[in-house]
């Protein structure tokens, strides 16, 4: 009797079996086929494609809120850096207490994504950044509007010089989408649990492998897939089985405003899984706080498997062995307006 009460216990213990070295070693191999670690640094950086000035340049104007008409929202507001880059409420808030129509998707590795936005309908982070400040929903300005603020202000003015060296207009829209996008690549969170067993140490728990393997092979990652484990490619929310509309509300057809072809109704991004455990609520409805829930939400809608408790709670251990070493981010200080400088509206 005490024999057995004590395996249960180490069974209970160890959340699962013990693994098999060699098991171990198999489902390493089959992770780095579907599987990239997040890079220790960032490529692009190691380049010199981007320089010092425009990084910095882009954090001050990330954490800016003069951007926005009202000049108290910045990007900051909805992808805060310390809360997992998003904002952890179902819909983002903007101008005027709106509340807009989709939740906000983090920006910490953004970079990895093959296109930016639940639908995916701006190609690369520049050409994003330039969406939420025109947004009547999010920062409600104009680029006149930014042009005119940041040029009122003798040190942005410089910045701006130093970052695009080369330019005719250095003080521009599109300038500060470049630097934003600039910052934005070092936002990546390298060394997760994952990537460091991706690259052979011995990370994960028996549950936590357990979980990896069922990701792998109840078909998860043939949409979750690459160094973002996710936010690679587009696919219907609801392929086995659309859930309510709740969860998915029938007014927003995903991708379908993006291409107008029937078949991209109710098409999103898979979304990217870093850092999955800090960015609640869940899906571009943000209907679900529950990382269980959404887990056993996908094996019914995208899989047709109803995944039994045991198997809900080893994915979601998976998961949250894709948090990463967040970015420590200095708030910067900000040049002070002057006279010349649009007042909040
Ligand atoms: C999407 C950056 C301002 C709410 C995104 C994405 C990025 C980003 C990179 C795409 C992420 C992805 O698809 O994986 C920025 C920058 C901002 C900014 C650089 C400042 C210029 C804001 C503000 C709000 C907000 C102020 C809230 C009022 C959202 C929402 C989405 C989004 C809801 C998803 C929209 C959709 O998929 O249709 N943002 N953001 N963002 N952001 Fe922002
Ligand atoms: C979203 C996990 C299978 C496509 C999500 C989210 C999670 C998740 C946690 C929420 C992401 C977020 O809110 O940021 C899983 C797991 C799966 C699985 C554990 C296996 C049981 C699949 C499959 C597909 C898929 C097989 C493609 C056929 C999507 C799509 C979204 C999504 C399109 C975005 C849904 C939306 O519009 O909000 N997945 N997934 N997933 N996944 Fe999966």
């Amino acid at each position: 009797f005490y024999t057995h009460m004590i395996s249960t216990a180490l069974l209970l213990a160890s959340g699962a079996s013990a693994w098999a070295a060699e098991d171990t070693e198999q489902l390493r191999r089959d992770a780095n086929r579907l599987f990239d670690p997040i890079p220790t640094q960032h490529p692009r950086i190691e380049d010199g494609e981007i320089t010092s000035a425009q990084i910095e340049l882009g954090r001050k104007l990330f954490f800016d809120p003069r951007l926005s008409r009202s000049q108290i929202i910045s990007c900051n507001s909805c992808h805060n850096v310390g809360t997992g880059g998003a904002d952890n409420v179902p819909t983002s808030i903007g101008h005027g207490w709106q509340k807009g129509p989709r939740n906000s998707p983090t920006v910490l590795n953004a970079v990895f994504n093959v296109a930016q936005f639940w639908d995916g309908r701006a190609q690369d982070l520049a050409a994003q950044a330039k969406g939420p400040v025109q947004a009547s929903v999010e920062m409600n300005n104009t680029p006149e509007r930014v042009e005119q603020t940041l040029e009122s202000m003798p040190e942005y003015v410089d910045a701006f010089d130093q970052a695009f060296p080369d330019s005719d207009a250095p003080v521009s829209f599109d300038h500060m989408a470049s630097a934003i996008e600039a910052f934005e690549t070092t936002l990546v969170t390298p060394n997760a649990r994952f990537d460091r067993f991706l690259r052979g140490e011995d990370t994960l728990d028996a549950e936590e492998q357990e979980g990896l393997s069922l990701f792998m092979s109840s078909g998860c990652a043939a949409c979750h897939n690459g160094m973002n484990v996710g936010g690679q490619a587009y696919y219907p929310f609801g392929v086995v089985e659309r859930p309510g509309a709740d969860i998915l509300p029938e007014d927003d057809k995903g991708r379908f405003a993006v291409t107008q072809t029937a078949t991209d109704e109710y098409v999103f991004r898979a979304g990217p899984l870093r850092n999955i455990a800090r960015t609640a609520p869940y899906f571009h409805s943000g209907q679900v706080w529950d990382l269980e829930q959404a887990v056993a939400i996908m094996g019914s809608s995208q899989l047709g498997v109803e995944l039994d408790d045991s198997q809900v709670s080893a994915i979601t251990a998976f998961l949250h062995t894709l948090t990463g070493e967040q970015p420590e981010v200095a708030v910067p200080i900000l040049p002070a307006s002057t006279q010349d400088t649009p007042r909040p509206e």
